[in-house]
């Protein structure tokens, strides 16, 4: 699952205690694991290789420029949502035609910047480098209006887009996702729904410029069975066999990503799982030349970090015990905008026994862990049951890795964390804390 081990009563990263890191870089810190990063995105590259797909890794999950820069080097394509997430991935090196722009609101700027990247040169300006620069691979389509002013844009830089419609193939969340990370359904604001979807391709291929050509569903995240991919995948060739029959050519499927991490230890289909459940339906497919493409993010970076933070406080509430740490949700905001979990344990302790919701252990409390934010929504858990904990213990937040220091704000003025990378037995600062100065620059 990850390289976040105890080893003789105390956490490790790899090969070393994480309280070394906190001792240097002071918490809260957001602790990553190349190892653990790398590992679980060879483990989904390994599983779907008999399609031979291109993997975009989803950068929203986290998008710090060194991590990327490591799956870039794996061999990453990405998926980005906006200029500032493609402007990360340029910097980290990633082949500006393996990137797959999704997003309902792309801006004529962040346009014209996708058609105008190059490779390592970011985004050009002068006429003759706007010429040779190759644009980005695919622009997410999803909506009628914003693929005519692709095709605008495009036609007066002289480029010519690959585009793929992003469907809702109109599911039901049989995966029990959350209402707010579910986007299988009609009603959602991304993309369109698939009973418009064949008039929309027929309507664009009078384009001049760009070439509607690609299909893209994404259903949600994230998705614990394989069922809901199964029904999206089907419906989608359904459809590219529809569009094939009024000689419309679908040249790739993009399935999305969404698949689940291990929050709990074992709730997660394995990248295994979920290529047993899609590669039968594709395979045939991709031999004949449907290029796959996938955009796993959480899947890769969630088990990959852990958040380390300090135990400022403890006190009763009424029946209730408190621990007060100095992470907040302004550091990791998933628990109470999701009902997320995640498991938390001291850093000096034994081993836990596993990660689960339902974990007891010996002489083991009742608590809430909270952060300092002047929110009764600011809570990193409730109800939980920790060992006895006390003023000064670090506590590590484990999984964090996704949607972690990616949604982390400066709320109630608060420095975002700093980020370490563990490489084996040494660590390097890869963000550094914010200060005072960085809250107010720029006002
Ligand atoms: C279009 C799209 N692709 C991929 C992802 C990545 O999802 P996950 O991190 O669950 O794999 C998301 C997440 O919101 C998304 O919206």
């Amino acid at each position: 699952m990850d390289h976040f081990l105890y080893r003789d009563g105390q956490l490790g990263s790899e090969n070393g205690p994480v309280s070394l890191s906190a001792q240097d870089v002071g918490t809260p810190v957001y602790i990553y694991s190349k190892a653990t990063l790398l590992t679980h995105y060879q483990r989904i590259a390994d599983a779907f290789a008999p399609l031979n797909p291109l993997l975009c890794y989803s950068i929203k999950s986290c998008g710090n420029v060194n991590l990327v820069r490591l799956l870039v080097n794996a061999g990453s394509g990405m998926d980005v949502t906006s200029g500032g997430e493609l402007y990360r991935a340029l910097k980290a090196g990633c082949d500006p035609q393996k990137i797959f722009f999704a997003g309902v609101g792309k801006t004529d700027k962040e346009i014209t910047e996708a058609l105008t990247a190059s490779r390592g040169g970011e985004f050009q300006h002068s006429a003759f480098s706007i010429q040779n620069s190759s644009g980005i691979g695919w622009f997410n389509i999803e909506s009628e209006e914003e693929f005519w002013n692709l095709d605008k844009i495009a036609g007066k830089l002289g480029k010519t887009p690959n585009a793929a419609l992003r469907v809702n193939p109109d599911i039901e969340n049989k995966s029990q996702t959350h209402a707010k990370t579910f986007t299988g359904k009609k009603e959602t604001k991304f993309g369109v729904d698939i009973d418009r979807a064949a008039a929309f391709y027929r309507a664009a291929a009078k384009a001049q410029h760009a070439r509607l050509n690609a299909l893209h569903l994404h259903i949600g995240s994230p998705i614990k069975i394989t069922a809901p991919y199964v029904d999206a995948i089907t419906k989608g060739l359904a459809l590219i066999d529809e569009l094939a029959a009024d000689g419309i050519l679908i040249n790739t499927l993009d399935i999305g990503g969404g698949f689940a991490a291990f929050y709990e230890g074992t709730e997660a289909p394995s990248a295994a799982d979920y290529a047993a459940a899609i590669v039968p339906l594709l395979q045939s497919r991709a031999a004949a030349g449907l290029k796959i493409i996938l955009e796993p993010g959480r899947s890769i970076s969630a088990n990959a970090g852990i958040l380390l933070s300090t135990v400022q406080y403890t006190k009763q509430g009424g029946a209730k015990k408190f621990i007060i740490a100095d992470a907040a949700m302004n550091d990791l905001i998933r628990p109470t905008l999701y009902e997320s979990y995640h498991f938390i344990w001291p850093a000096a302790a034994a081993t836990p026994p596993n990660r689960t919701s339902t974990l007891r252990t010996d002489n083991d409390e009742k608590v809430d862990v909270v952060g300092p934010i002047c929110e009764s929504g600011d809570y990193l858990a409730k109800d939980r049951y920790l060992p006895p904990t006390h003023r000064g213990d670090l506590l590590a937040i484990f999984s964090a890795g996704a949607y972690g220091m990616a949604m982390a704000s400066n709320y109630n003025a608060r420095p975002r964390a700093a980020e370490v990378l563990v490489d084996g037995d040494s660590y390097t600062l890869i963000r550094k804390r914010e200060t005072y100065e960085d809250l107010l620059r720029g006002e």
